[in-house]
């Protein structure tokens, strides 16, 4: 699945990961897509640009909405929308940890209440039948979970894993059909090694099926651990947009001009699926991750965010790969 990521999981990352799945036979599929956060109150009022985060092309059967927002009752209003829509599920964010996020009671702050976050699955159950899901983090902090803990020592999967266990208990009681779980608590950075074993600790505990996300860098990773389960994958898939060809076990065709080809589809599909207002910082955001696959990573991705329209973006591209011809994609 590719993880919901606010200004990246859009059509235009959609359109350019469709590109590199093997063209399909029966029964072979391509990824999930998780839309990027999409909040409650924004899309019940009809904000300006609702129609493009409602933009669930190229495969909208494989499309999953995240919602966001503090309140049972926005939240199931803005699902029974969602619910008309043609989409394999709706999700709600749990894990949010932007202070800007977690002030308004959204986001993480919803794992420091297990009745609320209960509410708020069984209201959204009344309004769907389409697939429920919430991603979540480990819960509030260790500390504060400890009480609950029944190893309040360092053994794995110790501090925290009875809390998350009830909070998670709760959900599937009240109609989560899947949990994604980013194994990481609400105050910690992406540095922090995501903490795996709680994943395989839960998937023992529950029903539903449980998604594991986080720190997914490469694909022998990602093969070895969608081996056990469900998998989520974020930042990989940005700055490889070609790693779900992979789950089909077909090479893929690499020219030498791969990489510079690949950032400019992507920088023409920005311009067909998302707004003018959106590109500049849709981009940036993009090339953030994907310059890592240059060699002189750092130096293209300053070039980039100093030009000011995409063609001048594509321009730093050719003239980069331009210079440097031995560039190729790993
Ligand atoms: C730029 C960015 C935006 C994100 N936006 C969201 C979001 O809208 N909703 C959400 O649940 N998680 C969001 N996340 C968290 C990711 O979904 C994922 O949990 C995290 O990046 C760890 O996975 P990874 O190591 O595969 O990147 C975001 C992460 C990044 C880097």
């Amino acid at each position: 699945m590719l993880a919901p990521m606010a200004e990246l999981s859009h059509r235009a990352l959609r359109e350019l990961i469709e590109r590199f799945i093997p063209r399909r036979t029966p029964g072979e599929t391509g990824p999930e897509y998780y839309s990027e956060m999409i909040s409650a109150p924004a899309l019940l009022s009809g904000g300006p640009f609702e129609t493009w985060y409602l933009d669930g092309g190229p495969c909208p059967g494989r499309l999953v909405y995240q919602l966001l927002g503090a309140h049972d009752s926005s939240l199931a209003a803005a699902a029974a929308l969602l619910d008309r829509r043609d989409c394999l599920g709706i999700d709600v964010n749990m894990g949010c940890a932007a202070p800007a996020i977690t002030r308004t009671g959204a986001g993480v702050r919803l794992m420091n209440d297990i009745d609320k976050a209960g509410r708020i699955i069984a209201a959204l159950r009344r309004v769907t039948k389409k697939r429920l899901s919430a991603k979540l983090r480990l819960g509030p902090s260790p500390d504060r979970q400890r009480p609950y803990s029944a190893d309040p020592g360092t053994k794995a999967p110790g501090d925290g894993f009875e809390y998350l266990l009830k909070f998670c208990r709760r959900l599937e009681s009240q109609g989560a059909d899947l949990i994604i779980l980013h194994p990481r608590f609400a105050g910690e950075k992406l540095k922090r090694r995501a903490r795996w074993n709680y994943v395989e600790a839960l998937r023992k505990e529950l029903s539903i099926p449980i998604a594991g996300n986080g720190d997914i860098d490469g694909p022998g990773v990602m093969e070895e651990r969608a081996r056990k389960g469900p998998v989520m994958i974020g930042r990989l898939a940005v700055k490889e947009p070609w790693i779900f060809g992979r789950i089909h076990d077909r090479p893929l065709q690499r020219d030498r001009n791969f990489l510079e080809e690949t950032a400019l589809v992507f920088l023409d599909l920005l311009t067909l699926y998302q707004p003018p207002e959106f590109h500049l910082s849709r981009a940036r955001r993009f090339f953030r991750y994907y310059c890592d696959n240059f060699t002189w990573a750092e130096y293209v991705r300053n070039k980039i965010n100093r030009e000011e329209t995409l063609e001048g973006m594509g321009r730093v591209i050719r003239e980069y790969c331009k210079r440097i011809p031995e560039e190729k994609a790993l």
